[in-house]
């Protein structure tokens, strides 16, 4: 449906898992989001709040229990295609070379080796890693740089949507700082859907032009960032913009144990 072209839709979507320690869990519980074509939105909430859950949902890496995720207009059954995934880890591949894992939605989808070193290494020059860390094995590579090899490998075959899963979160601040900006930078080129989701509430007012506050398992607040770009981390109205998205967190968020895993 091309009405419906880039668009991820949540609609009354519940998760549940049955675990033998903690018997019924809901991970997620009617759920409704429209994430709009090109937008970057980000969902932010504690650990355990269902996060990881609602982006491996619209990656069809499961089904759901209750509702339905829609993308393009169309129910998500398997893993959609035109659908790029970058965890908090990054999941490289560590005995593939960088230019072998930035390569390999292309290897996938069975394009030719001359086409797929061409572009990966496009991919890699666009996230600014030296072209030499092509040779490359993800342990001889920082945190951060890993982070970009991930991020190059989730561009690499052109995705119109990006999920995204705390990718920064284990980097130090500087270099999360910088990979903020090169996110911005690589999304306001390409223009893709972008649906990311972090615990950090600071990351979420830099990045979002649409925050949505999550927690226990749904949502609780649905705030535009009308900010302009670039935006600067120390400028008054951006300082003003995030105390009272903190305020909003404060309120639903904290003191109540949302991981109960932990
Ligand atoms: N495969 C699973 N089996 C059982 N419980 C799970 C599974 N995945 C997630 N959960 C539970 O669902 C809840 C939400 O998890 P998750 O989506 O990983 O949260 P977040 O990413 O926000 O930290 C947590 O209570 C978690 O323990
Ligand atoms: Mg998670």
């Amino acid at each position: 449906m091309a009405a419906d072209a880039g668009v991820i839709r949540f609609q009354r979507t519940s998760k549940r898992y049955h675990t033998p320690a903690r018997g019924e869990v809901w991970a997620l519980r009617d759920m409704d989001l429209v994430c709009e074509a090109g937008g970057l939105t980000c969902v932010v909430g504690p650990s355990g709040c269902g996060k990881t859950t609602l982006l491996r949902l619209a990656a069809g890496l499961e089904p759901t229990t209750d509702g339905r995720v829609a993308i393009d207009g169309r129910t998500v059954t398997a893993p959609p295609p035109g659908i790029g995934l970058v965890s908090q880890e990054g999941s490289l591949l560590p005995w593939r070379r960088v230019i072998d894992n930035v390569a390999l939605g292309l290897e996938i989808q069975k394009v030719g080796r001359t086409e797929r070193r061409t572009r990966a290494r496009e991919a890699i020059r666009r996230v600014h890693l030296p072209p030499a860390v092509e040779r490359s094995l993800p342990h001889e590579l920082s945190g951060g740089m890993r982070q970009r090899v991930a991020l190059a490998r989730a561009l690499c075959p052109g995705p119109r949507i990006l999920l995204m899963d705390e990718p920064f979160a284990a980097v130090d601040e500087p270099t999360r700082h910088r990979l903020q900006d090169e996110l911005v930078r690589l999304w306001q080129a390409d223009g893709q859907t972008i649906l990311f989701v972090t615990h950090n509430v600071e990351e979420a007012v830099y990045l979002a032009d649409r925050l949505i506050v999550m927690t226990f398992s749904r949502t609780v607040a649905d705030l535009p960032v009308p900010l302009a770009r670039p935006r600067d981390r120390l400028d008054r109205v951006f300082v003003d913009t995030l105390l009272a998205v903190r305020r909003t967190f404060a309120e639903h968020v904290n003191g109540l144990s949302c991981d109960t895993t932990s």
